[in-house]
Order: structure tokens, then C-alpha cells, then sequence
């Protein structure tokens, strides 16, 4: 597959190009700044693009068959950019042509029950609120779109550095959590959770999360 990647160079986008690259798929980094790339991106090719360019976006991902993207504000970047950039990745797939759009979401949109989302629920911690809130925001751009492919594809509450298990869960719509009641998993298999879904656009239209 040919993928545009956009947030190749951080956490979490760097373990998705590590393994697009290990089975075999093309990947493009999409990054706003000429920069020397993390390791795990050599073999990407990379393609300098601002994200609020609609039509130099479009130029660099037009021809690939999925953009996905783990884009996140850095610290102190304004949050509210989240649902903003969902909205940009869906104009420039759209003026591309490029038929579908996987993108890194967030935990608290996933139901606990039903109709009861996790950021809502009166335990969530503060402190991870206003990212929630704005993943949402992010989730409310897709919901609508009918013409490409997306999948808001929301990490477990927990994600982090550690051991890639190679093993993990996916499932649609609500909140995974293991034997203990606790929902995480580690960068590594995240990525690899997003490559399958890359690979078999098994959820289109939907939001996922991928837990042990
Ligand atoms: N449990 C959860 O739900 C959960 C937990 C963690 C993270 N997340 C979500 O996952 C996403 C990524 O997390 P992360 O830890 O991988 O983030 P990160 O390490 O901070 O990486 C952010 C990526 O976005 C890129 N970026 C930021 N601003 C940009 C801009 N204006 N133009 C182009 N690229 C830009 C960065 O590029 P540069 O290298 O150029 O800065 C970097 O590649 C975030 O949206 C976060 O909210 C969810």
C-alpha cells in the first residue's frame, strides 16, 4: 500500500511507519519542516506539507491509497487544533481523491455504556479532559463524511513506551479494558493494531480501539 503519514515523528506515528515499513508498504512522512527523520522512518519518504494548506496537502498524499495520522498539538500548541486538523486531512482526501482516512482518536469518545461516552463519565480525570473533549470535536468532523473511508482509531486510555506483545484487541464503539479494569497498551502494538487496520479497512465509518 501507499500510505501519507501525517505525526511520523511522534509517539505514536513513529511505531505506525515502523511497521508499515516492516510489511512492506510505502509510507510518506508528511511533515511541516524539513528534519532530519527518527530512526524508525528510514525508507519513508518524506514530503513537507502545512497541514492548513488544503491544496499542497493534497498534492503530496494525491496517488497514495490511505492518509492516516497521528498528528497531536505539541505541548502548549492550542488543543482546539485537533478537530480543526480532522477537518483539513478530510478536505485535502477529498481534493486528492484519495479514498480513505485513519486517524489517531482518543479514548474518551468510546462508549462505557450505551449512549455514555468515557469523557463523560464523573471519574475522568481532569487533567486529560480538554484533549478528550477535543478528540470529539475531531470524531464530530468525521461523523458526517459519506465519501471517503475514515476510521477514528482511539488508543486505549493507558498508551505509553513498553514491550510490543504482538498480541492485542480491537473491537468498535466501547471501551476495552482487561481482566483488571484496565485499558492500555503500549505504543508498539498500537502501531501495529493501526497497520492491520490500514491493511484490511475492516472498520470504515467507525470509531475503534485497540486494548490487551
Ligand atoms: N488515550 C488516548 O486517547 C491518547 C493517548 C495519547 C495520545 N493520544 C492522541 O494521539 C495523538 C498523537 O499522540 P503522540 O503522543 O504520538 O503525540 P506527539 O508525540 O506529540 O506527536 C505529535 C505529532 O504531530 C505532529 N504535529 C504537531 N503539530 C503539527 C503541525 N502544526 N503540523 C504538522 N504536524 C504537527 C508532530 O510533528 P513535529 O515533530 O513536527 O512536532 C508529531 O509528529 C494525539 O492527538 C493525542 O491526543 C490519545
Amino acid at each position: 500500500m501507499k500510505i501519507a503519514l501525517v505525526g511520523a515523528t511522534g509517539n505514536i506515528g513513529r511505531q505506525i511507519a515502523r511497521h508499515a515499513l516492516a510489511k512492506g508498504h510505502q509510507v510518506t512522512a508528511i511533515v511541516r519542516s524539513e528534519k532530519a527523520l527518527p530512526a524508525e522512518l528510514a525508507g519513508a519518504s518524506l514530503a513537507i506539507a502545512p497541514l492548513d494548506d488544503a491544496a499542497a496537502l493534497a498534492a503530496v498524499i494525491r496517488g497514495h491509497d490511505v492518509l492516516a495520522s497521528a498528528y497531536g498539538p505539541r505541548p502548549g500548541d492550542d488543543i482546539g487544533q485537533i478537530p480543526v486538523v480532522a477537518a483539513q486531512l478530510v478536505a485535502a482526501a477529498r481534493e486528492a481523491s484519495v479514498p480513505r482516512l485513519v486517524v489517531v482518536g482518543g479514548a474518551g469518545s468510546l462508549e462505557v455504556a450505551p449512549g455514555l461516552q468515557l469523557v463523560d463519565t464523573p471519574d475522568f480525570p481532569a487533567a486529560y479532559k480538554p484533549f478528550a473533549l477535543a478528540a470529539r470535536d475531531a470524531l464530530t468532523q468525521l461523523r458526517p463524511v459519506q465519501d471517503i473511508d475514515w476510521t477514528f482509531f482511539s488508543p486505549a486510555a493507558e498508551i505509553g513506551p513498553g514491550e510490543e506483545r504482538g498480541t492485542y484487541r480491537v473491537q468498535a464503539r466501547t471501551f476495552l479494558t482487561d481482566a483488571d479494569g484496565h485499558s492500555r497498551i503500549s505504543y508498539a502494538d498500537y502501531g501495529a493494531a493501526f497497520v492491520e487496520e490500514l491493511e484490511t479497512n475492516a472498520h470504515p465509518r467507525e470509531i475503534i480501539t485497540a486494548a490487551y
